[in-house]
């Protein structure tokens, strides 16, 4: 089974990707600018999920980088420079974003759309030797993180690599309750992402957590 790191890991959202993918069975490298803030997350991970114990280790964004598969889910501002400092590492990898351009614009969030339309493109862009995968933006880290609760949405899955799009989708259709929806090349990506927004912006209002489940789709 393929390994699987995790830029900006120490976050939310890549923390509970992380536990999720470990408890699917791969072994799981959390990935920090600061090593030691890996470790002391991935122990608290441990300690209220000893079953993860041995799946999940805790490193240096250059050790996630290392794995077969690599997630990067920084805040987007840093994406860009975090993928191109490790670019030798990911050459030839399945990169996987899970990064949204949001701006906070008074009490609402605005998605901010980047000159090449997305940040999965950007991300494409910045990485010519690798296959850029974008998915997981809309599922709520809370949730995610829950590794013993199904996760109850669809997973809109992005790629100019079709073989790349593929196996993610057939990564997210082992989550418990997700399902892997292939949503076509990178054109599509911003639309996607910019979505989060409307999202977040719907969970405010109604003080909860809302993610997707598209009707109408046989799979
Ligand atoms: N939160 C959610 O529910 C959710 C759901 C789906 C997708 N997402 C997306 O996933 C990404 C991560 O979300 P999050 O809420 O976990 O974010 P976050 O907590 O703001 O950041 C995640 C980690 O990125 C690292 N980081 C912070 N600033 C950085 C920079 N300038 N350059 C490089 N690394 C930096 C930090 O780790 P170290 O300091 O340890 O390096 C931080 O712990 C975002 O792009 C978000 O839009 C979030």
């Amino acid at each position: 089974m393929e390994t699987i790191g995790v830029l900006g890991g120490t976050g939310p959202a890549g923390l509970a990707l992380g536990k999720r993918f470990a408890k699917l069975g791969h072994r799981v490298t959390i990935g920090s600018r600061d090593q030691s803030r890996a470790i002391e997350k991935v122990s608290e991970v441990c300690a209220e999920y000893g079953d993860l114990e041995g799946s999940i280790l805790g490193g240096s964004n250059e050790e996630a980088a290392m794995c077969d598969i690599v997630v990067v889910a920084t805040p987007w501002d840093g994406a860009e420079s975090t993928v191109r400092a490790l670019k030798a590492s990911l050459d030839g990898k399945v990169v996987i974003s899970m990064v949204n351009a949001l701006l906070k614009v008074g009490p609402s969030l605005h998605p901010y759309l980047p000159p090449r339309g997305s940040i999965t493109a950007q991300l494409q862009a910045a990485l010519p030797g690798s296959k850029v995968v974008g998915a997981f933006h809309h599922a709520p880290a809370k949730e995610l993180g829950e590794i013993h609760e199904n996760l109850d949405c669809d997973i809109m899955v992005v790629s100019d690599n079709k073989d790349a799009r593929e196996q993610v989708v057939a990564l997210v259709d082992r989550v418990p309750g997700a399902r892997g929806v292939d949503a076509g090349t990178n054109v599509s990506a911003g639309a996607i992402e910019s979505m989060t927004a409307v999202l977040i912006n719907i969970n405010i209002k109604y003080k909860t957590r809302s993610s997707i489940r598209l009707s109408g789709l046989e799979k």
